[in-house]
């Protein structure tokens, strides 16, 4: 059952928006004060995109399957595992909010999840994606959070100042809707990839590699609202079956231009184990707006 305390807003009239009781049809919903309602999807996800969205090439359901299956075989728990120690500690112990966005299966909050409750936080939990496909895996690895198909280049269907921690895992930034929405005391993490990551495995499948400077401008974009308050690299090794590599390529951009097919067929001639290298950058920013503490 999720978390009733979320700090949701109605898309339509902008008033907060209820976690309401069970439809008679067992599916919970989401209410506002005039009455606009929002019934969670069979799969417990909830839409709240009303009137047509930005165009957007989304995320195939193969794509985040190859996503689902790849992060469930542990390679990138680690990562995980330093998301959460950044995120929890920043937590305060009742009523923390936390925004996952661009959750994707939400397969990063449940492991921030699992160890804020083993630090004994109360944590209400929002993951936000466009893709439905991805939302279904979210709302099933994720039944305690409230799971929300949105835009995040959409004004955020939450109130100002109401969030403790944002997370942002490899997905767009909308840094004037973040540091609308976090509290002066909330932190934002951001994951990027840095330079050479997964370089081996992109040399034989045709994956985009990460641009130098591309960091540099991010950051320039943050800057308005942001200031960086820690910042750094989370690098580990990577030991891959053939299938593995195959979905760790064909979960990310190159699927929107290559079938896992062709992929597949390009890691043929690889030994295995396909050994690579991850490397990732993990920024914590505070709000401009933040006391210096
Ligand atoms: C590379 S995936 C990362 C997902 C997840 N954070 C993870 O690391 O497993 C990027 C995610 O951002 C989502 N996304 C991309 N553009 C978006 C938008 N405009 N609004 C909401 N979500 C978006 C995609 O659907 C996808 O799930
Ligand atoms: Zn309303």
């Amino acid at each position: 059952m999720p978390a009733p305390n979320l700090p949701l807003l109605c898309p339509v009239c902008f008033q907060p928006l209820e976690l309401a009781g069970p439809h008679p049809s067992g599916q919970s919903r989401l209410v506002c004060g005039s009455s606009h309602s929002f019934d969670a999807a069979r799969q417990g996800y909830f839409n709240l995109l009303v009137g047509k969205g930005t165009a957007f090439e989304a995320d195939t359901a193969e794509m985040v399957e190859a996503r689902f299956n790849f992060l469930g075989q542990g390679h990138y728990l680690p990562l995980a595992q330093a998301v959460a120690a950044a995120v929890v500690p920043t937590l305060p112990g009742e009523h923390a909010v936390v925004l996952d966005s661009g959750t994707g299966t939400g397969h990063y909050l449940r492991v921030l999840l699992d160890a804020a409750v083993a630090d004994g936080r109360e944590v209400a939990a929002l993951g936000l994606d466009i893709s439905k496909f991805a939302l279904r895996r979210a709302a099933r690895l994720n039944a305690e959070a409230v799971n929300v198909a949105w835009d995040i280049w959409q004004p955020l269907p939450v109130k100002d100042n109401s969030v403790d921690a944002i997370t942002v895992i490899f997905a767009p930034r909308n840094a004037a809707e973040f540091a609308r929405v976090l509290r002066p005391t909330g932190r934002l993490t951001v994951v990027t990839p840095r330079p050479g990551h997964l370089a081996s495995i992109a040399d034989v499948t045709g994956m985009l590699s990460i641009e130098e400077g591309k960091e540099s401008r991010l950051a320039g974009a943050m800057e308005a609202h942001f200031t960086v308050e820690t910042a750094r690299d989370v690098d580990f090794p990577l030991a891959l079956t053939r299938r593995e590599a195959a979905d760790l390529a064909f979960m990310g951009p190159a699927g929107h231009h290559s079938g896992r097919t062709a992929i597949a067929a390009r890691l043929e001639g690889q030994p295995e184990p396909v050994v690579s290298e991850a490397r990732f950058r993990l920024t914590v920013f505070r709000p401009a707006k933040a006391p210096i503490q």
